[in-house]
């Protein structure tokens, strides 16, 4: 097993000084946990797509301590600019074009001419991405394909020794991964529905696009194929529930009859469902049922990304 240090000082210089050797080092955000390795060298950046066992096409979010690093690394539009004063650090990852002859490693960008950038919120992270003085490269710590971590333990019962130090931070608190923005495109488009609601972005931004270019809400098919998924089969809209599945509750009243049963938000609350969606996943995951019931759950605000989440989780497997 990788050892696991708390988020002390000595904690922070430990896995600063793992990340600056090359390291692979998972830490928390106010998203999920993170497999973090040094952003500017090919070798630490190549061990996370080993580690996950990832497609090498899929590129990595490049963290940052701090905005003002993002026009030293990237093309850096007036409207990155904006996002950030509004949302960073926090769950926004914006996409930009690349600036060639930076030090960063081009596996980060999976041979794309753009670049994922945020600044991350949690103050551990902050922390070390401030001691290690350099970019950190990070996916979030699962194998790739399965659920998000979103507690240590869950970092080590899915990556175990492919990850050489895990700074516990305890749970994070959003529980979704960041929401990710391309701005190379005109207009913006949303990439990846997540922690921070689109309605926030489109405050400043307006309308966003389509990943494929078009303007308006609808999710391209193509896009659900499976990802973030249990080991389980998944059912959505379930309004009643049988004696092998376990059910994912989602306000009051809940159906019953179930063999094992978590409720996502006994008050329909969508920040509270959001955090504990990865968690009573893995749960339920692990009952023993034969498969994963989920009730029906609202489309607006946070939403929209819980619900991204399960449509995957629910889709065909590869
Ligand atoms: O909350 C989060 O975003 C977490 C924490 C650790 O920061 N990270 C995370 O990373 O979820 P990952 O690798 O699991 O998801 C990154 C997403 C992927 O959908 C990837 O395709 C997209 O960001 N992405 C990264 N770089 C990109 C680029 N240059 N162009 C388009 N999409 C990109
Ligand atoms: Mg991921």
């Amino acid at each position: 097993m990788s050892e696991r240090v708390p988020p002390d000082p000595a904690g922070i210089r430990r896995a600063a000084d793992a990340l600056r050797r090359g390291g692979l080092v998972a830490f928390p955000t106010e998203t999920v946990y993170g497999l973090g390795a040094d952003a500017t060298s090919d070798l630490a950046v190549a061990r996370i797509f080993e580690a996950k066992r990832r497609p090498r096409f899929n590129p990595l979010i490049v963290h940052l301590a701090d905005a003002a690093e993002a026009p030293r690394l990237a093309r850096w539009p007036k409207l990155g600019a904006r996002l950030a004063a509004a949302f960073w650090p926090g769950a926004l990852t914006l996409v930009v074009e690349s600036r060639p002859g930076v030090a960063l490693s081009p596996l980060v960008s999976a041979g794309a001419p753009t670049v994922a950038l945020r600044v991350p919120a949690h103050p551990v992270a902050a922390r070390l991405l401030a001691a290690v003085g350099r970019p950190v490269a990070a996916p979030s710590a699962n194998p790739a394909g399965r659920i998000s971590p979103t507690t240590a333990d869950h970092v080590a019962a899915g990556l175990g020794d492919a990850v050489d130090l895990i700074l516990d931070g305890g749970t994070c608190p959003l529980g979704l991964e960041s929401t990710v923005v391309d701005l190379t495109v005109q207009p913006p488009a949303l990439l990846r529905p997540g922690g921070l609601p689109r309605d926030a972005l489109e405050a400043i931004t307006g309308p966003l696009g389509r990943p494929d270019g078009q303007a308006g809400v609808a999710r391209a098919p193509g896009m659900l194929a499976s990802h973030y998924a249990p080991r389980l089969p998944v059912r959505l809209d379930a309004l009643t529930v049988g004696p092998d599945e376990a059910l994912l509750a989602f306000g009051s009243p809940v159906p019953e009859g179930a063999r094992v049963v978590r409720n996502l938000s006994p008050g329909a609350d969508l920040v509270e469902a959001a955090a504990n969606l990865f968690a009573m996943l893995h749960e339920l995951d692990r009952s023993g049922a034969a498969g994963i019931a989920v009730m029906p759950i609202p489309s607006h605000g946070l939403g929209e990304a819980i619900l991204d989440r399960l449509e995957r989780a629910a889709a065909p497997r590869a």
